[in-house]
């Protein structure tokens, strides 16, 4: 009998229409820096909100390169915000979100789990009922039926009790709730570590190691020193 070969195991991305690209370029070259694969899905509404933020027009057909040009910003919208080593895209996987018969949309498409950064209201509800109205919702929905690990970096404020209620069935179907709250504990300096603070705990929830923050260790004011 032929050996078992290692499949490619992803990180399934979900970038939804909430306020907060720079989270998920973040958790992005999070991954992508600790030699995770990624795939990626992007909502109809995230193109809206990436071209708010970014001014990029994310586009199916020329997925690879608006997503380059995208982890080359900072989180103050400037390009080439890491020094100019352009982020390794090869080991993405762009799924488009209308596309139901995606890998992801299947249980036994061999993934890790699924981060959903940010994650809308909408999203939260529709994810909470089961609903699968794209592929993005049908990839969380799978992820919960198959026990794997679902992360849902939910973006908004206030919140309504609908989105309260959604956020606790999700956390008993056995999500990770993890609003985008950045601290202030970090030491930080700009707007990019406070970003870099959320989407590390992102990693921290997935068990994915980085570098993005300073971690607590156990002293006030320790962030002020050094
Ligand atoms: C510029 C912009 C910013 C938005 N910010 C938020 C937000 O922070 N949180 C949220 O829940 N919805 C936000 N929305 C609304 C969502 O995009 C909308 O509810 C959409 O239906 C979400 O769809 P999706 O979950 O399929 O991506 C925003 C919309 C726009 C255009």
């Amino acid at each position: 009998m032929e050996p078992v070969q290692e499949q490619r195991r992803p990180w399934v991305v979900g970038v939804s229409g909430a306020s907060g690209t720079p989270y998920a370029a973040a958790v992005l070259r999070g991954l992508l820096a600790a030699g995770e694969s990624v795939d990626l899905v992007v909502s109809r509404a995230a193109r809206l909100t990436l071209l708010d933020e970014t001014g990029i027009s994310f586009r199916d057909a020329r997925w690879r390169e608006d997503l380059a040009e995208w982890l080359a910003r900072g989180a103050d919208g400037k390009p080439d915000a890491f020094g100019g080593d352009a982020v390794d895209v090869s080991d993405v996987r762009h799924w488009a979100a209308g596309d139901l018969a995606a890998g992801p949309s299947s249980g036994s498409y061999p993934v890790k789990g699924m981060l959903i950064v940010p994650a809308s209201t909408a999203c939260v509800a529709g994810v909470a009922l089961g609903l699968s109205k794209d592929l993005l919702q049908r990839a969380a929905s799978v992820t919960l039926k198959e026990r794997r690990p679902l992360v849902v970096a939910v973006r908004e404020t206030p919140l309504s009790g609908q989105t309260l209620k959604a956020l606790v069935a999700l956390d008993e179907a056995g999500a990770v709730v993890l609003p985008a709250s950045p601290a202030f504990y970090a030491g930080a300096t700009h707007i990019q570590d406070l970003v870099d603070f959320v989407a590390g705990r992102v990693l921290d929830a997935a068990g994915v190691p980085h570098r993005l923050y300073r971690r607590w260790e156990g002293e006030l004011g320790g962030s002020r020193t050094g």
